[in-house]
């Protein structure tokens, strides 16, 4: 199996908010390198599945995100309750139409945050060991989703990812927005295959103007700077002082393309009340539009990167603000030796049964 479907299919990935998901019917759709992926809102319990009609395979969902009974729109088959309602269902006397189901997926929750999986290597928080506390607090303080903003990047999934992992572009690229932050070194925490950045914000005018903002929430979990979550294999978590998080999914897309399914949602925190919700309207609004305008101009740079680019081994000419780079690698490089350590296992015990079978035939 190659690198892309392996950590796809292997790995828990962080599907949304529950929020995003609160009322029955209400659906956000992925893709990535093994087919599509929905999660939807069945009657209260959040359902993961393959976006194919057990019928005739059609597609269920066509829009990114909405709300809609999980109904296929060819014969009108649906998911509901956990079970398939089929019209007409006095004419299939010729199968066993019982046996019918939607091919679903895992879910598991940390805090307010749904993850899905296909065919997960570990549980959920063994895979984001102290990381998932973290999670936990953000999930808490999130309200609302300000902003979908989906799209292909051309290029190359752990290239795009790289790019989030690195702040040494930043100058060169983000000049009018990120680098205006002007965030210094700060500390990187690695933990496990994941890991976190937390910088200060070298902008003391900024940094004060932000500060004084804290007044107008309620949270009770807060970096005082920049903080970037990066959760192996696909997805990074952002923000700046905690007042709304970016959570950004960089998908493979299938056949190992040049291209990434690249999903970012923008999440405003718990505001005080509904005047000071009112209050940070413009806030939010500008902070839409700086992460679209941040995204856009890595995309743009990332173009740049052809797929060959990109290797398993560690960099060559590696600066300090790279280091989460050769971690990412390492993370890569153990998936390819994991794999190939199970693929000898089997390989093993089907030789060991093959020669017991052959020594049985011989008595
Ligand atoms: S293909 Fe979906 S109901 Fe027939
Ligand atoms: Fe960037």
């Amino acid at each position: 199996m190659s690198l892309d479907r392996t950590l796809f299919e292997q790995y828990w990935h962080l599907a949304c908010h529950r929020r995003e998901l609160a009322g029955d019917g209400d659906f956000i759709k992925f893709d990535g390198v093994s087919g599509e992926i929905v999660l939807f809102n069945d009657n209260g319990e959040i359902v993961a599945f393959d976006n194919t009609c057990p019928h005739r395979g059609a597609r269920i969902y066509t829009d990114a995100h909405g709300n809609r009974p999980a109904t296929c729109g060819y014969h009108g088959w649906t998911y509901k309750n956990g079970t398939i309602i089929v019209p007409e269902k006095e004419r299939f006397k010729s199968c066993d139409i019982g046996r019918a189901r939607f091919n679903t997926f895992q879910v598991e929750w940390c805090g307010d945050f749904v993850f899905f999986a296909i065919k997960p290597r570990t549980g959920l928080y063994e895979q984001l060991g102290k990381t998932a506390e973290i999670l936990e607090n953000i999930s808490f303080n999130v309200d609302r989703r300000l902003d979908l903003n989906r799209y292909e990047y051309e290029c190359y999934w752990p290239l795009a990812v790289e790019n989030a992992l690195e702040p040494y572009h930043i100058a060169a690229v983000h000049m009018e927005t990120l680098a205006t932050l002007q965030l210094g070194d700060g500390e990187n925490v690695f933990d496990g295959v994941n890991s976190i950045w937390y910088a200060p914000l070298g902008n003391a005018r900024l940094g004060n103007q932000l500060a004084r903002l804290r007044k107008l929430f309620n949270i009770d979990y807060q970096y005082e700077g920049y903080m970037s979550i990066y959760l192996f294999p696909f997805t990074m978590i952002s923000s700046t002082y905690g007042y709304s998080y970016s959570l950004q999914n960089f998908f493979p897309a299938p056949q190992g393309a040049s291209r990434t399914r690249f999903t970012s949602r923008l999440y405003a925190s718990n505001t005080l009340n509904e005047n000071a919700a009112r209050v940070l309207d413009s806030f939010f609004e500008s902070t839409v539009r700086m992460n679209r305008q941040v995204f856009d101009e890595d995309h743009e740079v990332c173009k740049l990167l052809p797929k060959e680019s990109w290797s398993i081994h560690a960099l060559r000419f590696p600066s300090d603000a790279e280091v989460k780079i050769d971690h990412f690698r390492q993370s890569c490089r153990a998936v390819g030796e994991t794999s190939l350590t199970a693929l000898h296992q089997i390989q093993t015990s089907i030789d060991e049964a093959a020669s017991l079978c052959a020594s049985g035939a011989a008595d």
